[in-house]
């Protein structure tokens, strides 16, 4: 008979309060307390298993192991990610829609999202020279707004850019968070869905006339495994899978805005336009600056690993952040230092910061697109604007999720460089 282990457990009836307050630390904490990189605790009252480091996310990357249908908590699903999205889809299904989303992050298709990017960058460097000061993640979030519905194929006239970057913005900051901000969220996810849903039908009757090389085009008309069209719902759902995280680089547009000021020496080197230099260093703002802080799934067959006995059924927490400050993976963690780069290897298990695995699992999608958009803002701050950060309050605060620095990053007196 094999001897099953329990789980250390966290001692208390309901962590979901320390969870709010503790944020990006919740799991590593407690994996330091007990000594343990596994633990079982509860969460707005049900029993969950919370892993870290690499182990935990092999195991966790398994869809033999583990599944993702039913996990996601209703608020997440209600501002950040929607109803039916791909988050929360198993097996077959899964793979059809990942390779529907997949057929869109293509090179190809990077490269026409960097142009339109490139040129509202270049819009909003004019309009910034004539203005006293700017908040840099209200300007990143609607220069990436623009560029991605272009991208897209959703026109979006110069007015409506702000609303519709504010609302992306406010699902991505609504989910963990509580009162006004987690319901603001709410709003502009029914609001955005229920634009894009009426905007598919359109597309699809022929009353709204669209590219038919065009993204919007495309899902909205694209069959799935049943046979058939989705649901207007889903595409707008989809829809906004592509749109809300492109958005969402802006806060590591802020995070690296961050890392020059306070790695002065490095912003002398990235000058010099060592392209290796570059990667490394946007690189490291993924890894050391706090984003997505964990991932859920659920159990799929009882199993045992390493002694414990996971029930099927079980939900799991795995840790993002801690596993990409782990000191066992990582030398000094806590130091941010680019040049780690040349010597300690990512994989697909140690190096977390849009989830892992392999990418026919639920690993992100965006990757590729999120450092080509980070690669321009670099560019961008590094060689094409002087500018000033007067005083404000550039701290960011690990219990809330996801952070910022508080002042979103004020920049005064922005200049073209002229050489
Ligand atoms: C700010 C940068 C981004 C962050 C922090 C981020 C983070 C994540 C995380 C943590 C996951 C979940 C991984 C898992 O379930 O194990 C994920 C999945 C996903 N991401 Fe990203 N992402 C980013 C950018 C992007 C971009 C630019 C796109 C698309 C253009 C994108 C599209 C997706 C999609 C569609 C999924 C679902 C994949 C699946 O369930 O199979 N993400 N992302």
């Amino acid at each position: 008979m094999v001897k099953v282990k329990q789980f250390p457990k966290d001692k208390g009836l309901d962590h979901t309060l320390d969870l709010l307050n503790e944020g990006y630390a919740f799991i590593g904490h407690r994996a330091y307390r007990y000594q343990t990189d596994f633990f079982e605790t509860r969460l707005m009252g049900k029993k969950m298993i919370c892993m870290t480091g690499i182990d935990g996310a092999r195991i966790f990357y398994s869809p033999k192991l583990f599944e993702r249908k039913g996990v996601m908590p209703h608020r997440v699903k209600e501002t950040l990610v929607g109803k039916n999205s791909i988050q929360g889809l198993d097996g077959a299904a899964h793979k059809n829609r990942k390779a529907l989303l997949m057929h869109f992050t293509t090179k190809e298709q990077e490269n026409k999202l960097v142009k339109l990017a490139t040129k509202a960058w270049e819009e909003a460097i004019e309009e910034w020279t004539h203005k006293d000061e700017i908040i840099l993640i209200v300007e990143a979030e609607k220069i990436l707004c623009k560029a991605a519905c272009e991208w897209v194929g959703i026109p979006l006239a110069e007015e409506q850019v702000e609303e519709v970057a504010r609302a992306l913005g406010e699902m991505i900051f609504g989910f963990g968070k509580l009162g006004v901000e987690h319901w603001k969220g709410r709003i502009s996810r029914n609001k955005l869905e229920a634009w894009l849903t009426h905007m598919v039908k359109d597309v699809r009757e022929g009353k709204m006339k669209v590219k038919q090389d065009s993204i919007l085009y495309e899902m909205s008309h694209y069959i799935d495994e049943t046979g058939d069209v989705l649901e207007p719902q889903v595409v707008a759902v989809e829809l906004l899978n592509l749109l809300r995280p492109i958005v969402a680089v802006a806060v590591y547009i802020t995070f690296m805005t961050l890392a020059l000021y306070e790695n002065p020496a490095y912003k002398v080197k990235l000058a010099l336009g060592d392209e290796g230099d570059k990667e490394r260093f946007n690189e490291e703002v993924r890894r050391y600056y706090p984003f997505a802080p964990f991932i859920g799934a659920k159990v799929r067959k009882n199993f045992i690993w390493r002694g414990y006995a996971f029930r099927q059924g079980t939900l799991v927490l795995l840790d993002l952040y801690g596993t990409n400050h782990d000191e066992r993976l990582w030398k000094e963690p806590y130091t941010f230092n680019p040049e780690r780069y040349k010597k300690e290897k990512k994989n697909l298990y140690n190096f977390m910061p849009q989830g892992g695995g392999k990418l026919k699992g639920h690993r992100c999608i965006g990757e590729d697109i999120t450092m080509a958009m980070m690669h321009i803002a670099l560019d961008v701050l590094v060689d094409k604007i002087t500018y000033e950060l007067p005083p404000q309050d550039l701290s960011y605060s690990l219990s809330e999720m996801p952070t910022l620095p508080a002042s979103g990053i004020i920049m005064r007196k922005i200049k073209r460089k002229s050489y």
